[in-house]
């Protein structure tokens, strides 16, 4: 799989900080093939994160990714889904590798600024959530 979903959450816009996020992306080799600008609706936030639907975090993490617009990006590299999260860091940024966007831009466990598909069958279901006519 060449592609990957990123979601740039709302902190990063809201910091003005999406330049540099971007920078990183490309300068790891990315290469940026969408990018868009949408305000997630609960329902949408809710809609996106289902597989977390149990966990006691839901409610803070539908009230942060919909406190402002996102940028979710479909990028492309070779192993695009594991370099991705490589470059994101660890979720919790206390626990991101130096060098990482959750390292240097991340604030803690849910304002995580970054968002990276994990797997596959994540990536066919992120990608077309955002991007519906994109060809996987
Ligand atoms: P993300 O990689 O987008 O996947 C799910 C998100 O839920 C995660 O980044 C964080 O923003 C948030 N999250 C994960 N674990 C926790 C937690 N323990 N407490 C609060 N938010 C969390």
């Amino acid at each position: 799989m060449n592609y990957s979903l990123m979601i740039m959450k709302p902190d990063v816009l809201e910091r003005n900080v999406m330049g540099p996020v971007l920078t990183m992306v490309e300068e790891a080799g990315f290469k940026v093939r969408r990018l868009e600008i949408v305000q997630l609706s609960a329902d949408q936030a809710r809609e996106f994160y289902a597989v977390h639907a149990d966990k006691p975090f839901i409610g803070e993490l539908v009230e942060y990714m919909t406190s402002g617009p996102c940028a979710p990006l479909v990028v492309e590299s070779e192993n695009a889904i594991p370099r991705l999260r490589e470059l994101l860091g660890a979720t919790n940024p206390a626990d991101a590798t130096e060098g990482t966007i959750r390292a240097r831009f991340g604030k803690d466990i849910q304002t995580n600024s970054v968002h990276g598909s994990d797997s596959p069958e994540s990536v066919q279901k992120e990608i077309p959530f955002f991007f519906p006519d994109f060809k996987l």
